[in-house]
């Protein structure tokens, strides 16, 4: 090559270069624009091999021109680049950026279950009046659950067609328990008198789902022994506390049949649904039957080593998923297990 096509051709590409380089506007447009330049291609290295054919003048004058033309084109590039990668950067913080004027998004906590809202209610209320809360096994045996409240062998509720008994080799008298009574005996076994006590739970039995029963539900056991305990303190325990969960809704008491206690009674709430007329709701009884309760029979008494003769006392126990139905006018006992958000928002700051 000779020198004067060499020299034309390294004032062209330093033009051209500088000009591609200028142009970049992005990063990778940047690295073509230094392959086109400078690459092993490029019309610049063509010169730069030709360097070794010129003789020593020539190849000095040139050589210097174009170590001239490569490093402008190498400094450009390094300038052009820096100036692209801050511009990157920039961009990607502004993607990132938190408008913190913006509203916020308000979390939407839950709220209490309506179970669970009577079952505090209930709790509170008892706990007023100086009783403990006690909690017991879901599985139980027979004997909690039958024999030692007075229930003999041939009861019907024994049978499987009323209770849950559990498959397990060698151990038929264990089932779900069917009421939380249970937790009297456990409770008088595990200590001396006085007792106050409530044991809320869940309970089973083998029975169809219907707008007021459920297979599973769930009851609050009271019991309260001490001396001198009588049937005038059991009704006004229950009246206070029917008048502090349900205000001034009516309810009955009447005489009822229950192996651990004597005398029994069974309390009943007016159906807020009907007030009374019937209705599915309260399966056209227009009551609403709550609770079982009595004296606690002698023979539980004597069982549990307690003496009947100085002790006495009153159990109650009863269904609070009804109560939970009165309490917020619930028209159907399956609406508690539906988890249906629109039944379930009603209760929210319910407590
Ligand atoms: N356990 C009885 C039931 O489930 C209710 C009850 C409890 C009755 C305590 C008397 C005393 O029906």
């Amino acid at each position: 090559m000779v020198a004067d096509t060499a020299r034309s051709i390294l004032d062209e590409e330093e033009r051209r270069g500088l000009a591609e380089i200028a142009g970049a506007s992005d990063l990778a447009s940047l690295e073509a624009a230094e392959t086109s330049t400078l690459g092993r291609r490029s019309r610049f290295q063509e010169v730069q091999r030709s360097l070794g054919t010129m003789g020593p003048v020539e190849r000095r004058g040139i050589g210097k021109r174009t170590n001239e033309v490569r490093d402008g084109l190498r400094s450009a590039i390094a300038e052009r680049r820096a100036l692209l990668e801050t511009e990157r950067e920039d961009a990607l913080l502004r993607a990132d950026a938190v408008d913190v004027t913006l509203p916020g998004r308000r979390p939407r906590p839950g709220s209490l279950h309506p179970l669970t809202i009577v079952e505090y209610e209930i709790v509170d209320i008892f706990t007023r009046m100086g009783y403990r809360v006690v909690e017991g096994p879901e599985v139980e045996t027979e004997y909690y659950n039958f024999d030692a409240l007075n229930i003999p062998p041939e009861n019907p509720a024994r049978r499987v067609s009323d209770s849950i008994y559990l498959d397990v080799p060698g151990r038929p008298d264990l089932l779900l328990r069917t009421e939380t009574s249970a937790m009297q005996i456990r409770t008088m076994e595990s200590q001396p008198p006085p007792v106050y006590v409530i044991a809320p739970g869940r309970v089973f039995r083998n029975e169809d789902v219907t707008a007021k029963n459920m297979p599973v539900f769930h009851q609050v056991e009271g019991l309260a022994v001490d001396e001198h305990i009588t049937f005038a303190d059991l009704k006004g325990t229950l009246e206070s506390f029917y008048r502090a969960l349900l205000g001034d809704r009516r309810v009955r008491f009447t005489p009822s049949f229950f192996p651990f206690v004597e005398p029994g009674l069974s309390a009943g709430a007016l159906c807020f649904n009907c007030e009374g007329a019937g209705c599915p709701t309260c399966g056209f009884e227009g009551w609403f039957e709550m609770m079982g309760a009595g004296m606690v029979h002698p023979n539980v008494l004597r069982g549990v080593g307690y003496d009947p003769e100085r002790y006495t006392g009153f159990a109650f126990g009863g269904g609070y998923d009804r109560l939970a139905m009165a309490r917020f006018n619930i028209a159907d006992i399956r609406m508690l297990w539906d988890g249906d958000v629109r039944f379930l928002e009603r209760f929210e700051g319910a407590r």
